[in-house]
């Protein structure tokens, strides 16, 4: 299996998902080849829960990563997870068109970039 699809579903047997019970995992491969994960960490007051997807990236970045290949997300479903829409622009702004893929328990795994998926995203050069 790739190995950032696999470090992607390592990282989510990690969720603090007890309300959703959904859990996800995500693996960035930064630029200099290193595997920075992170999984989805729940809140009771909902709204403050952050996606397994930024805390892959903010682990990186605060290790000093600015540099990054591609991500792969990782949840139990058939229909495969893809990222929410804040997740999409914050790896829009740290990691710029990156490979994303996506994938499930039985190995299915489906490639987007991330224009695909966020084809005309607000960001500093539009300040
Ligand atoms: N979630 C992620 O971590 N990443 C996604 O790409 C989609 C949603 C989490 C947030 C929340 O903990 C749970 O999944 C249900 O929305």
């Amino acid at each position: 299996m790739n190995p950032l699809v696999s470090a992607a579903l390592a990282a989510r047997e990690n969720a603090f998902a007890p309300f959703s019970k959904f859990k996800v995992g995500a693996a960035i491969e930064d630029a200099e080849g290193r595997i920075h994960s992170g999984c989805n960490v729940e809140n009771a007051t909902y709204g403050l829960t952050v996606c397994a997807e930024r805390v892959a990236v903010y682990k990186a970045i605060s290790e000093g990563v600015r540099r990054f290949r591609r991500i792969a997300i990782a949840a139990d479903a058939d229909a495969l997870t893809p990222p929410c829409g804040a997740c999409r622009q914050i790896l829009w702004e740290f990691c710029g068109d990156i490979e994303i893929i996506l994938a499930n328990l039985q190995g299915k795994t489906e490639t987007y970039s991330l224009k695909e998926l966020f084809p005309k995203p607000f960001d500093v050069s539009y300040l």
